[in-house]
C-alpha cells in the first residue's frame, strides 16, 4: 500500500512540477533541474546555510550555562549526530525526483500523516530558527553601530520576556522590543515577496567571509589561550568539565545538554541533502557534500569554543555577541568590527534560507490540502507565495522581537531533532518494505546508520530541560489537532481515495 501511495505522490509531484505556474517553488530557479553540482558546490551550499547564531551567539551561552570550556565536546557530539541524520535525509531526497523539503521527501515516501508532523515539526526549524538567527543578528548589529558611535537603546534591542527556567517563572526584562529584530525580519519578508533568491555565486562568497572572520578569530586568539581562565566561582579547579550542579548544568549532563543547545548550530546541513537531484553524481557527491561540510563546520565549531573559552572565563560569555566580546578581551580591537561585520552578513543569509524555507513547505502543505489553499496563493506578478510569506514574517518578527534567544533556539533545536529522528527511522523502515525503490543515492550501512542517527537525535533530545520538552509536546499536540480537524478532511489522498 505504502509502495502505491509512494509511486502515486512521486507521479503526483512530479506533474504538479511539470504543470506548475509557479515551477520556481518545486525546483530551484523556475528551470527543470540540471545535475549541475560539484562535490564542492554541495560543500559550500552547505557551510553556507549552516554557520549562523548557533556559533556566533548560542556558543557562549551553552559554555556560561551548561557546559563550560566542555562546550567543544558539546560541539563534538552535535556534530557526530548530524553526521547520521544528514546520511539518512540525504538517502530520503535522492529517492523523490524533485527539489523540495523533508515534508516533501516524506509525503512521497512515508505517506501523508507521517509528512504531516515532519511538516507541522519543520515550522519550529524555519520559523523559529529564522527568529532565533534573527536576534542574534540584532546583538551583532547593535554591538557593530556601538563601535561606530550609533547606541541603540538597551530597552529597545532586546527581549521585554524573560524565562527563568530553574523556577519555571515568566518575567518583564523592562526592555520595549527587540526592534533590530523585528526590522531584519521585515526587511527580508519583503525582499522574499518581490522574489529574491539566493544566487549560489553570492552563496560562495558569503561562505568565503563566514569562514574567513571565523579563522581569522581562532588563528588571533589561539596564542592567548589559558587554562586559567577555565577558572571561575563555579569551577575552581579549572577543570575542562565544571563539576556538576544539577540536571544540564556543567558535568556530563550539562555537556549533553549544552550539545543540544548548540546542535543548533549545524542546522542547515540538510540543505544540502535538498540537492540531491542536482548534484552531477549522488552517489559520489552527496555524502561529501554532506559529510564535508559537518566535517569542515565541526571542526571549526571545536577550534572556535576552545579558544573563547580559552581566552575569557566562560561566566563571562553569556552576552549577544560572544565572539567579538572575545576578540575585545585579547586587545585587537581593530578586529573586532570586522567580526561583527562578516557576522551580520553571515547572519542575513542564513535568515534569508529560513525564511525562503517556511512559506514554500506551507505551499506544498496546502497543495496536498493539509492547510487551506490561500497557503498555495501567488503572486500574479512576483510568482512568489506572497501571502505565507507575508504571515511567516509576520509572526516571525513578533517572536523574535518578544523572546530570549535561548528560549527559541533550545525549540528550534528540539523540533529539528525530532524531524531527524522520524527521517532516520522511516527511512529505515522503507529500506526494509521497499528495497526496490529506486535510491540514487544509499546511506552506507544503514542498519548502523539509521538507528545510530535516531539513537543520538534522541540523546541529544533528552539533553535539553523539561519545559522544552513540554514546548514541544504542546506544538506536536496542536498539529494533530490542526491535521484531524482540517488536513485530514481535505487530503488529496482522501480525496482520492
Ligand atoms: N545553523 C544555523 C545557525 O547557526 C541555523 O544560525
Amino acid at each position: 500500500m505504502v509502495n502505491i501511495l509512494a509511486k502515486k505522490s512521486i507521479g503526483v509531484l512530479k506533474e504538479e512540477a511539470e504543470e506548475s505556474e509557479v515551477q520556481a517553488l518545486v525546483t530551484h530557479d523556475g528551470v527543470p533541474l540540471k545535475r549541475t553540482l560539484s562535490a564542492w558546490s554541495l560543500v559550500s551550499l552547505g557551510i553556507g546555510c549552516i554557520i549562523g547564531a548557533g556559533i556566533f551567539v548560542l556558543t557562549g551561552h551553552a559554555a556560561a550555562a551548561n557546559a563550560g570550556p566542555a562546550v567543544a565536546l558539546s560541539f563534538v557530539l552535535g556534530g557526530i549526530a548530524c553526521t547520521f541524520a544528514g546520511l539518512c535525509y540525504a538517502e530520503m531526497a535522492s529517492t523523490v525526483p524533485i527539489a523540495g523539503s523533508a515534508y516533501t521527501y516524506a509525503y512521497a515516501t512515508m505517506g501523508e500523516f507521517i509528512a504531516w508532523i515532519i511538516g507541522w515539526d519543520l515550522i519550529l526549524e524555519y520559523a523559529l530558527g529564522a527568529a532565533t538567527v534573527a536576534i542574534g543578528w540584532s546583538g551583532y548589529v547593535t554591538s557593530f553601530l556601538r563601535d561606530i558611535g550609533i547606541d541603540v537603546p538597551h530597552d529597545y534591542a532586546s527581549a521585554p520576556l524573560a524565562y527563568d527556567a530553574a523556577n519555571g517563572i515568566w518575567s518583564h526584562t523592562g526592555a520595549f522590543l527587540n526592534l533590530p529584530a523585528m526590522l531584519v525580519i521585515a526587511a527580508i519578508t519583503v525582499l522574499l515577496v518581490i522574489g529574491i533568491h539566493e544566487s549560489s555565486r553570492v552563496n560562495n562568497v558569503i561562505v568565503v567571509i563566514k569562514v574567513a572572520i571565523v579563522i581569522a578569530f581562532i588563528v588571533a586568539g589561539i596564542g592567548y589561550v589559558s587554562t586559567e581562565h577555565w577558572v571561575t566561582a563555579s569551577n575552581p579547579d579549572g577543570n575542562f568539565i565544571p563539576p556538576n550542579q544539577g540536571p544540564g548544568i556543567y558535568g556530563w549532563s550539562g555537556v549533553l545538554r549544552g550539545a543540544g543547545i548548540v546542535f543548533f548550530a549545524y542546522i542547515g546541513f540538510d540543505a544540502v541533502s535538498t540537492a540531491a537531484q542536482e548534484a552531477k553524481n549522488p552517489q559520489r557527491d552527496m555524502p561529501i557534500g554532506i559529510l564535508g561540510s559537518l566535517g569542515i563546520c565541526t571542526v571549526l565549531y571545536v577550534l572556535v569554543s576552545f579558544v573563547i573559552t580559552g581566552i575569557m572565563p566562560y561566566d563571562q560569555l553569556n552576552v549577544p555577541d560572544p565572539i567579538a566580546v572575545g576578540v575585545d578581551a585579547i586587545g585587537l580591537k581593530w578586529l573586532s568590527p570586522i567580526i561583527k561585520l562578516g557576522a551580520i552578513l553571515g547572519l542575513t543569509s542564513v535568515i534569508l534560507v529560513l525564511l525562503l524555507g517556511q512559506p514554500r513547505i506551507f505551499y506544498s502543505m496546502s497543495r496536498d490540502g493539509l492547510l487551506p489553499p490561500f497557503g498555495a496563493k501567488i503572486h500574479k506578478r512576483f510568482r512568489t507565495p506572497y501571502v505565507t510569506t507575508i504571515l511567516v514574517g509576520i509572526i516571525v518578527a513578533v517572536l523574535a522581537g518578544l523572546l530570549p534567544i535561548g528560549l527559541v533556539g533550545e525549540l528550534v533545536s528540539i523540533g529539528t531533532l525530532f524531524a531527524f529522528a522520524i527521517v532516520c527511522v522511516g527511512v529505515l523502515a522503507l529500506r526494509i518494505s521497499h528495497p526496490e525503490i529506486d535510491r540514487p543515492f544509499k546511506a552506507p550501512a544503514i542498519y548502523l546508520v539509521a538507528p545510530a542517527g535516531a539513537l543520538s537525535a534522541l540523546a541529544l533530545m533528552l539533553g535539553l530541560p523539561g519545559d522544552t520538552w513540554l514546548r514541544l509536546g504542546i506544538w506536536m499536540l496542536a498539529g494533530l489537532v490542526v491535521y484531524f480537524l482540517y488536513g485530514m478532511r481535505h487530503s488529496k489522498v482522501a480525496a482520492a481515495a
